[in-house]
């Protein structure tokens, strides 16, 4: 964003604080991000007018293509990270999701905003070998020729070392049954790297299985990427939790004090850290918007969700990603998760709407974009444990459901809000119901 940002948490006028943005029609929201983002308003609407990716370029991407696939693009708001703001791009079909990250992180920047950082930044890849005669034997050869097989990796991707990056560690393990397995630590800069590191393990694999004396089998990268993690924080001050909810949702019937809030969030957390049944959909309410960011940027969602689930099972036992505690008169949580992403080849070069999400985001390194998402992740946490543990989620979410059964039912954009809000109000949301009350509409017109 070439604006310039005010450094006030209540900023309205530029940054990622936009208040009224959802009250505009689409074409308003675009012209208002054109201005703030300084994007061409014609470059937005190619990028997302009819899902951005048209027939022929889907047929460069995969194999017997018969056409594309839309689903919404929206802007998550209110976004200070690492103390800057960032306008969200979030690519989702699920109700609400972008309301309550909007209105978690509006909450959030209230007290400074999220803090993110890159615990660690390598890709692994694994080389698998098997019936390997002496496992010990071939353990202490292999930990001794690691710089030979450094070597060896780091000559497969000579424009990855060219742009600072490649191999920097090796480790060795022995997984029982006469199977042995490289692990090859890899700095892959902006890309999310699995074509690099897949390279790699493939130079070094015939040597691998020459040293350890066994047959060749795998060569692959690991989603269970646990050397490139990032973690994310936050604070809330306890009166933040009971501001009005955002778009969509409607004020709660009991409200509990602040203070109140922040004990039965931290009650909802320490549920998910006794019970893999409640991490699960704790988990899942963060991948929300893990996801949702993912997909906005033409990331690989399968790898990032194969790495979420199996680090929160990494100990043993599988746990919530994030948690949260109270602090003072404060509720602070923290998310930690593998997380590969890149900034640069794959589908971002191709599809037009990941461009426009990476402009809009303004990251300019995969770290970055990680950070960001992580962010996302843990505000989406926080608006679920918020909802569930004050009155549930189903009426601001089924009020917000009410808008699409209404758009299905046939309502136009002028009657859609009206035809929601009738069958919401009824307690009737169905297809039926919002045809009847859509004719009614029609007729008192
Ligand atoms: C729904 O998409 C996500 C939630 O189930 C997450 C949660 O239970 O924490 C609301």
């Amino acid at each position: 964003m070439t604006q310039s940002r005010d450094s006030s948490p209540d900023a309205d006028a530029s940054g990622s604080r936009i208040p009224g943005f959802y009250k505009l029609d689409i074409a308003g929201r675009r012209k208002e991000i054109a201005t703030r983002a300084a994007i061409d308003e014609q470059e937005i609407l190619a990028a997302v007018a009819s899902g951005g990716l048209d027939a022929g370029t889907a047929d460069k991407l995969v194999e017997n293509v018969l056409g594309t696939y839309s689903l919404p693009f929206g802007l998550a708001l209110n976004f200070r990270i690492n103390g800057r703001d960032r306008l969200v791009p979030m690519v989702v079909e699920e109700p609400s999701v972008i309301a309550a990250a909007s209105n978690a992180a509006k909450m959030v920047r209230a007290a400074g905003g999220f803090c993110a950082e890159m615990v660690e930044s390598l890709m692994t890849t694994q080389v698998e070998v098997y019936e390997v005669r002496d496992p010990a034997r071939a353990v202490e050869r292999l930990e001794s020729h690691a710089a030979e097989l450094l070597a060896l990796g780091t000559r497969a991707v000579p424009n990855l070392v060219e742009r600072g990056g490649g191999p920097r560690s090796i480790d060795v393990r022995d997984i029982g049954q006469d199977r042995v397995v490289v692990h090859v630590h890899v700095d892959c800069r902006d890309a999310m790297g699995a074509n690099l590191v897949n390279s790699i393990a493939e130079a070094i694999g015939p040597r691998v299985a020459e040293l350890s004396g066994g047959t060749l089998g795998l060569r692959i990268l690991t989603n269970l990427c646990d050397r490139r993690r990032v973690r994310a924080t936050c604070r809330v001050h306890a009166k933040d939790l009971t501001l009005a909810p955002g778009p969509g949702s409607e004020p709660p019937r009991v409200t509990p004090t602040g203070a109140e809030i922040v004990d039965l969030i931290v009650e909802a957390s320490r549920f998910a850290e006794l019970d893999p049944y409640r991490a699960a959909t704790h988990n899942k309410g963060i991948m929300n918007g893990v996801d949702a960011v993912v997909l906005a940027t033409g990331n690989d969602f399968r790898a990032v969700e194969a790495g979420a689930h199996a680090y929160a099972a990494s100990s043993g036992r599988y746990r919530p990603l994030a948690t949260w505690r109270r602090d003072g008169a404060d509720l602070v949580g923290t998310l930690e998760l593998p997380l590969s992403l890149g900034i640069v080849g794959g589908t971002l070069r191709v599809h037009p709407a990941a461009r426009l999400s990476l402009r809009l985001l303004e990251v300019t390194t995969a770290g970055e974009l990680q950070e960001v998402a992580a962010s996302v992740g843990l505000a989406s946490n926080l608006a679920a444990l918020r909802a569930l543990a004050t009155e549930g989620i189903q009426r601001g979410h089924m009020s917000l459901h009410a808008r699409s059964v209404a758009a299905a039912a046939g309502a136009g954009d002028d009657e859609v809000e009206r035809v929601a809000a009738a069958i919401a109000e009824l307690g009737s949301i169905t297809l039926e119901e919002a045809g009847r009350q859509l004719a009614k509409l029609r007729e008192e017109r």
